[in-house]
């Protein structure tokens, strides 16, 4: 396996919308053990296509708890809970910022297994709800910076701008 290259915030492809997945192939599984690989190397516990410069709607998650990895293509979010709760969030691509975040507490969620291309439809709640949406976020070039208060975004905009220059 191999690591790939993680892209910081103020990098472009961040913001870019990401394609359909079509293709479920030996190539695309390299792909996905890479972006596992990378992931884990990293401490992270989610990682979407797009932080590795890769504009696929596909991303890998894993919480540690059991049954709550998963490779995931082409998601759609199709029911999300009116109860939300606030959790502080990280993202690999913009290290060492932290930033409360408000979320919906359990979803639905449409999707493809991105190794095999199955479909599959599941329920997920709390902290794997939480990266799911975090990562369906990076699909659509949305990070969690953008969902702050403005208070916490303007305490937090001189490390970004940091990040963004470096
Ligand atoms: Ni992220």
């Amino acid at each position: 396996m191999t690591r790939k290259n993680i892209c910081i915030y103020g990098e472009e492809v961040l913001r870019k919308k990401t394609k359909f997945v079509k293709t479920f192939d030996k190539k695309l599984e390299k792909f996905i053990d890479d972006m596992f690989d990378t992931m884990y190397e990293a401490n992270g516990i989610g990682l979407a296509a797009p932080q590795v410069g890769v504009l696929k709607k596909l991303f890998v998650v894993d919480t540690l708890e059991p049954g709550e990895k998963m490779a995931i293509a082409n998601p759609k979010i199709i029911w999300q809970s009116e109860e939300t709760w606030g959790m502080k969030e990280g993202c690999l691509s913009i290290p060492g910022v932290e930033g409360e975040v408000i979320r919906p507490r359990v979803i639905r969620v449409k999707a493809q297994n991105a190794y095999t291309g199955d479909e599959m439809e599941f329920e997920a709640e709390d902290l794997l709800a939480r990266v799911i949406l975090h990562e369906n976020d990076h699909l659509n070039g949305v990070l969690f910076v953008d969902h702050l208060t403005s208070s916490d975004r303007a305490e937090l905009e001189r490390q970004l701008q940091e990040l963004a220059v470096a």
